[in-house]
C-alpha cells in the first residue's frame, strides 16, 4: 500500500527524505504498509488541502493556523496524529478509537516558562507603567513590587511547571508546587490543598491543562482567599480562570492579573479585561516563540522516523483519550 506522512514544514521533509528505503517491519501499526511506499508531503494548513487524504497513515496538525483541525475528520486511514500543542483537549472529540494521539510536551516548556517570567517581571516591576510613562516623556519615580523574596504558587507542576519553578528559583523566589496528586518526593501538594496555600502567595500561576476538573479552578471563592494585591498569572487554558471573576477582583483593584490565555480567545474588541486596571493581557503567545520551533523540526524528524521503523512513539496519550 502506498501512504503519505504530512509534516507542517520543508525543513522536516528535507530532513526525512526518501522514507519508502528499508522495508517497515510488521508491527500493528504499519500493518499493510511494509513494502509499500511511505512519502513525505508538506501540509501548512494554509490552504484546506487536498480533498483525498484516505492515504494519510501520520498526520501533524499544522500549528498556528485558523483550519488547523479541518482535515482531521477526512484522515479515514490515519494511524498516528501528531499535535504540535502541548495541550490537545481541542483534539480528543475529533480523534477516532484505535487512532494514536501523540503530543508535543516538552517542546513548549522554555517558551512558556519564559513568558510566564516575563509576564510576573512586567506585573511585579510595573513595565507597563514605565512604558506609557516613556511615550509620554515623563519621568516618574517610585518603586515597586519585587520578584525576589514573593511567594509563587504554580498549579499545575508539569513539564511547564518545572521549568517555570527553576527560572522563578534563579529568581529569588519562593515556590509552592502543586499538581492533581500530591508528589511528596518532589515537594509537590495535590489540587486538594489548593485552599490552604492561596492565602500565603503573593503571585499565583496556573499552568494546567483545560479539562472538566480544571474548568473553573480558579474561581470566585478561591480567588477572595489570596491577599490584597497577590497576582493571578494564567498561561494555561484561558478556562481554567473563571473570567467574571478575575474581572470583579481587578475591578476593584483588590488583585492584579497577568494572562497569556482568555476566556475567551480570541478576546473581543472592547471586552472589559483589556482595560481592567493592573491586568497585562498577551494574546496566548506564550508556547510558540522562536525557540520552539528547531526543537519541534527536530522532533517531528525523530517521531516519524521511529514510525517508519515501527519504532515507540514519545508523547503518547493513553486511550481511552478523555480531556486529560
Ligand atoms: N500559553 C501557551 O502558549 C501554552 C503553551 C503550552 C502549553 N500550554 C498549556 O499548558 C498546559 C500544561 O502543559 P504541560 O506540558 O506542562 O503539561 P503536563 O506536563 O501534562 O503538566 C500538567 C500538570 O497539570 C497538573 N494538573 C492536571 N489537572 C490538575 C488539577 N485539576 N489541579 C491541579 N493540577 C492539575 C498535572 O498534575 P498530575 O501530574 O498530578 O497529573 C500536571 O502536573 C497544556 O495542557 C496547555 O493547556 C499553554
Amino acid at each position: 500500500m502506498n501512504a503519505r506522512v504530512l509534516v507542517p514544514w520543508k525543513s522536516v521533509s528535507d530532513a526525512l527524505g526518501d522514507l519508502s528505503r528499508g522495508a517497515a517491519p510488521r508491527t500493528p501499526r504499519l500493518e499493510g504498509l511494509a513494502g509499500g511506499r511511505l512519502t513525505v508531503e508538506v501540509f501548512t494548513g494554509d490552504a484546506p488541502g487536498p480533498d483525498d487524504l484516505g492515504d494519510v497513515v501520520f498526520f501533524t496538525v499544522p500549528y498556528d493556523r485558523p483550519f488547523s483541525t479541518e482535515p482531521i475528520p477526512r484522515l479515514s486511514g490515519v494511524r498516528v496524529i501528531q499535535t504540535l500543542t502541548a495541550g490537545y483537549e481541542h483534539l480528543v472529540p475529533l480523534v477516532r478509537g484505535g487512532v494514536t494521539l501523540c503530543t508535543a510536551r516538552g517542546l513548549h516548556d522554555s517558551s512558556t516558562a519564559e513568558h510566564a517570567l516575563g509576564l510576573i517581571l512586567a506585573a511585579q516591576r510595573e513595565l507597563p507603567r514605565w512604558v506609557r510613562a516613556q511615550d509620554e516623556g515623563r519621568w516618574e519615580h517610585a518603586h515597586t513590587r519585587s520578584l525576589a523574596g514573593s511567594r509563587v504558587l504554580i498549579v499545575g507542576y508539569g513539564s511547564i511547571g518545572s521549568a517555570l519553578d527553576a527560572r522563578l528559583r534563579a529568581c529569588e523566589a519562593e515556590t509552592v508546587r502543586v499538581a492533581r496528586r500530591p508528589r511528596p518526593d518532589e515537594d509537590v501538594s495535590g489540587v486538594a490543598d489548593l485552599e490552604g496555600l492561596l492565602p500565603s502567595a503573593d503571585i499565583v500561576v496556573l499552568v494546567t491543562p483545560l479539562s472538566a476538573e480544571t474548568r473553573g479552578l480558579l474561581d470566585a471563592r478561591r480567588l477572595a482567599l489570596l491577599p490584597d494585591g497577590a497576582l493571578v498569572v494564567n498561561v494555561g487554558r484561558g478556562p481554567v480562570l473563571d473570567t467574571a471573576a478575575m474581572l470583579a477582583e481587578t475591578e476593584s483593584g483588590r488583585l492584579r492579573a497577568a494572562l497569556d490565555v482568555t476566556d475567551p480567545e480570541p478576546l473581543p474588541p472592547g471586552h472589559p479585561l483589556w482595560h481592567s486596571p493592573g491586568t497585562i493581557i498577551t494574546p496566548h503567545v506564550a508556547g510558540g516563540a522562536a525557540g520552539f520551533y528547531p526543537k519541534a523540526a527536530d522532533f517531528i524528524v525523530q517521531q516519524v522516523r521511529s514510525f517508519a521503523a515501527g519504532g515507540p512513539l514519545r508523547n503518547v496519550v493513553p486511550e481511552p483519550l478523555s480531556g486529560q
